[in-house]
């Protein structure tokens, strides 16, 4: 079976030899007791500050003039899954609204769903949240009496999971300005960016974070993760949080883990310190843009034209449309027959919200180059190739065929069902 479907990452480049070093320092320095200690519940003062200065200068970089990142808003969590976790359970109560882009991380879709959240949903454009729909999905809110309901929109900005979709700084500024402006007074609509995949970046040019923006400080949540550039395996992610946001989100964490393991947080700031976190980052670039090549090689080689995808400049994913008809999901022809021929994808119904505004689209896919060996995406893109070129194929002789028939049928009406194979 190859799997083209899970969100890990790359097993080859994983640092092992990096992190040997540095425990070795770690256990064999001044801090050794402390690294095996408790630490404190918001985490290591070190690896805050560090936390900070990265994303200062990665804001500075991508040409912000200011990042509203301070230590003392900053919390280390195990993993960033884990803050949002908690910053829903700080954010909302059952039956509460959140802005979701659509489609969106369905893991998060999960957390919607196990705390009873309602889930209403933003179209999206080639660079971000498509910002008149965000208005006119606020205005409705309001008409209906909801906005006091409505707690938060979470938006997947750096090469989005499932769409590869990142959100260029004006549609996150014009995002935060819709959100102060629907706000009511003392009720903030918070804007969480997860940039969980910022800096997977292999082609283009980076983008300013939303603590870049006017008003970021008491409106603005960004949760980031050291485990996806760094070790997945280290679980350790981060979040900056305006008060009194992060004294809830604090208290849920101390409830859960009184803190985030000081040895791996040691093993982090050590990696980020002495600049083996930044030469890791550059091979594990240079790994993804040669695994993405080679992904796209092979789904021009053997997608039929009528997929369509675009290709990423970061992270993990390519996401990829069939035509409507055809489609996607766990149960249909098409999964089934990958299934059969070995090859696993991830269905892209299960990243769009349950949204009773609109129906949930069926006929995408998101790939995954994560995890996968160069020779295993090849194999695995042409064995799923083959299987679109059959249904879809198949699909489009059906179409042409009851066409035809209806053209002799004066007054004949038949919807269109997918290929049944
Ligand atoms: C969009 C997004 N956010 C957050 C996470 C959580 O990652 P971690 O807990 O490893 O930081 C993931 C993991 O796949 C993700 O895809």
């Amino acid at each position: 079976m190859i799997s083209l479907e899970a969100g890990f990452t790359d097993d080859a480049t994983l640092p092992v030899a990096d992190t040997r070093e540095i425990v070795e320092e770690v256990l064999g320095g001044r801090d050794a007791r402390r690294a095996l200690q408790y630490g404190s519940t918001q985490g290591e003062p070190h690896l805050r500050e560090l936390t900070v200065d990265r994303l200062r200068r990665l804001d500075g970089r991508a040409g912000a003039p200011r990042c509203q990142a301070t230590t003392d808003r900053t919390v280390i969590t195990n993993g960033s899954q884990q803050l949002l976790y908690m910053l829903a359970e700080a954010l909302f109560n059952p039956g509460d609204i959140v802005l979701l882009e659509d489609p969106t991380y369905f893991v998060f879709l999960g957390i919607v769903q196990s705390m009873g959240l309602r889930a209403r949903t933003v179209r999206m454009k080639a660079d971000g949240m498509d910002l008149a729909h965000l208005e006119a999905v606020l205005s409705s809110l309001k008409r209906e009496g909801e906005l006091a309901r409505t707690k938060a929109l979470y938006m997947v900005s750096y090469f989005q999971n499932p769409t590869g979709i990142t959100t260029a700084i004006d549609r996150k500024r014009g995002a935060l300005e819709l959100l102060q402006r629907y706000s009511q007074k003392r009720r903030p609509i918070y804007l969480v960016e997860d940039a969980a995949y910022r800096e997977l970046r292999f082609a283009g040019s980076d983008v300013p974070s939303t603590l870049s923006l006017d008003g970021a400080e008491d409106r603005v949540i960004v949760t980031g993760t050291y485990s996806k550039p760094f070790a997945t395996g280290t679980r350790v992610g981060f979040g900056i949080l305006p008060e009194p946001l992060l004294t809830t989100v604090l208290r849920i964490k101390g409830n859960h883990d009184f803190g985030t393991s000081s040895l791996l947080q040691r093993i982090v700031a050590r990696a980020l310190e002495s600049g083996r976190y930044e030469r890791h980052l550059e091979r594990l670039r240079a790994r993804y843009a040669a695994k993405a090549a080679t992904m796209a090689s092979a789904m021009r080689d053997s997608f039929p034209k009528r997929v369509q995808w675009d290709e990423p400049q970061g992270g993990l994913y390519f996401w990829a449309r069939s035509p409507r008809r055809v489609s996607t999901g766990m149960n249909s022809t098409l999964f089934r027959t990958a299934l059969g021929h070995e090859v696993l994808y991830v269905p892209g119904q299960i990243c769009y919200a349950d949204d009773p505004t609109r129906r949930k689209p069926n006929h995408e896919m998101r790939i995954s180059f994560g995890n996968a060996t160069s020779e295993q995406i090849s194999l695995g893109v042409r064995r799923l190739g083959s299987v679109l070129e059959e249904i879809v194929g198949s699909g489009d002789r059906r179409v042409r065929e009851s066409r035809n028939r209806r053209s002799h049928q004066p007054g004949g009406h038949e919807s269109l069902r997918p290929p049944r194979m």
